[in-house]
């Protein structure tokens, strides 16, 4: 790599990525759209999302950004309650709605990834028992049936479900998202049963779509022992990283690795993970507190090297209202990937976390409202007129995207 000189005659470098490296960022239906009120999280007792950034009708004009952001794939999710309102009964116009949302991504030029379950279930689904229910994996799959035939065109790469290992665990273990649950049986069930309607929905969109790429999101933090010479720790760690990463990848069917990499959690034994077993003050923390640790990413993509496939980072960032830490949450990030590539990881694109500030799952009773934590590149007015405003930060990320790779 030669190094150049920039504007003010410094020596730079480029860290350049692979060629065709896809660079965009995530959304999901529930945390932007506005306006969804038939599936589980609008009936329970968390906050709704309510007109949320009206990206419903506003996804253009977000797209366009985006596109001016030098992005050049994007990831959202459909709301499966848009388009089964009931049971069996799929609304059209829900389908000609992600139709025009996809057929505009395409004539800007974005490869398509759609995520297909984000955390929200309808209620009629709900109702009749949920994930737990062995007939989840029916309607999963019978959802995405129509889906395929709607709007497979339009879409290059599938995610089916997203995070199943949170959403088992935060739903059905340890109870703080609807439906509430705290069982381990229930939720090792849904962890099943969510793997097995992917393996479904898998085969379903390859018999359709020889072509198509389709795997899941999962959530993987850097695991490690909270005492690297605690026997107990040790094992926490080994049993985290079978649970999160081998069980779910060595049973699933799938084209690539999808990655969502967000913090490291220091396993200790008899407490809950992550940084409140460590003394205050000593870590840098995002505004959510998760601990900032870049290198983390590092190791979880040279784990994710062992399954041969390529990977997608799908979603990474940071909750930071005053945009102080984000550009360089993004950079320090970037750099662990390009050392993980050199390093034989095949890292095929990067998603950053999000597009807009939005309804973020709050963790009840410290956040109210959902609107607490600002994840936007783009800034969101949620107290006036939802106007979007450029971040500095995000400027920083779209010269990454233009260059194809980090100029240091
Ligand atoms: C992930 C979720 C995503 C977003 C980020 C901050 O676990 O997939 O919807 O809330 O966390």
């Amino acid at each position: 790599m030669q190094p150049m000189r920039n504007k003010k005659n410094k020596l730079t470098r480029v860290l350049k990525f692979p060629d065709g490296f896809l660079w965009g960022s995530a959304t999901s239906a529930y945390q932007v759209e506005g306006g969804i009120t038939q599936n589980d999280w609008v009936q329970s007792k968390m906050p709704a999302s309510g007109l949320a950034c009206d990206h419903f009708h506003r996804f253009e004009e977000d797209f366009k950004l985006a596109k001016k952001l030098g992005q050049n794939a994007h990831r959202l999710s459909l709301e499966w309650s848009r388009i089964e309102p009931v049971s069996g009964v799929f609304d059209e116009a829900a389908l000609d709605h992600y139709e025009h949302v996809l057929d505009f991504l395409k004539e800007k030029g974005f490869t398509t990834f759609v995520t297909l379950h984000h955390f929200t279930n309808p209620i009629w689904f709900a109702k009749e028992g949920g994930w737990v229910s062995r007939k989840s994996v029916d309607y999963f799959v019978r959802f995405t049936e129509k889906v395929v035939g709607a709007l497979g065109e339009l879409i290059d790469f599938w995610i089916t479900v997203n995070e199943p290992n949170i959403y088992a665990n935060l739903s059905y273990l340890r109870g703080i998202w609807p439906p509430f649950r705290q069982s381990s049986y229930e939720s090792y069930q849904v962890y099943r049963h969510m793997l097995s309607a992917h393996n479904k929905a898998y085969g379903l969109i390859h018999g359709n779509y020889p072509e198509a790429q389709v795997g899941f999101a999962q959530n993987i933090s850097f695991n490690q022992a909270f005492d690297d010479t605690n026997f107990l720790d040790k094992l926490l760690v080994r049993f985290a990283d079978w649970t999160n990463i081998d069980y779910p990848m060595t049973r699933s069917k799938t084209d690539f690795v999808g990655l969502n990499y967000y913090s490291r959690n220091l396993r200790k034994f008899g407490s809950f993970p992550r940084h409140r077993t460590v003394r205050a003050g000593q870590l840098a923390l995002t505004d959510k507190g998760w601990e900032i640790y870049p290198k983390g990413l590092y190791e979880v993509l040279l784990k994710l090297k062992k399954f041969s496939k390529p990977i997608y980072i799908l979603e990474n960032g940071i909750a930071d209202a005053r945009d102080r830490k984000r550009a360089k949450f993004i950079t320090d990030h970037l750099r662990t990937v390009y050392r993980a590539i050199k390093r034989g990881a095949d890292v095929k694109g990067y998603f950053y976390w999000s597009l807009l500030d939005n309804y973020e799952w709050p963790v009840l009773p410290a956040e109210k409202t959902g609107y607490e934590m600002k994840f936007g590149l783009l800034e969101v007015d949620f107290m006036g007129d939802l106007k979007r405003k450029i971040r500095k930060s995000a400027r920083a990320y779209a010269k990454i995207c233009k260059n194809n790779g980090l100029v240091i």
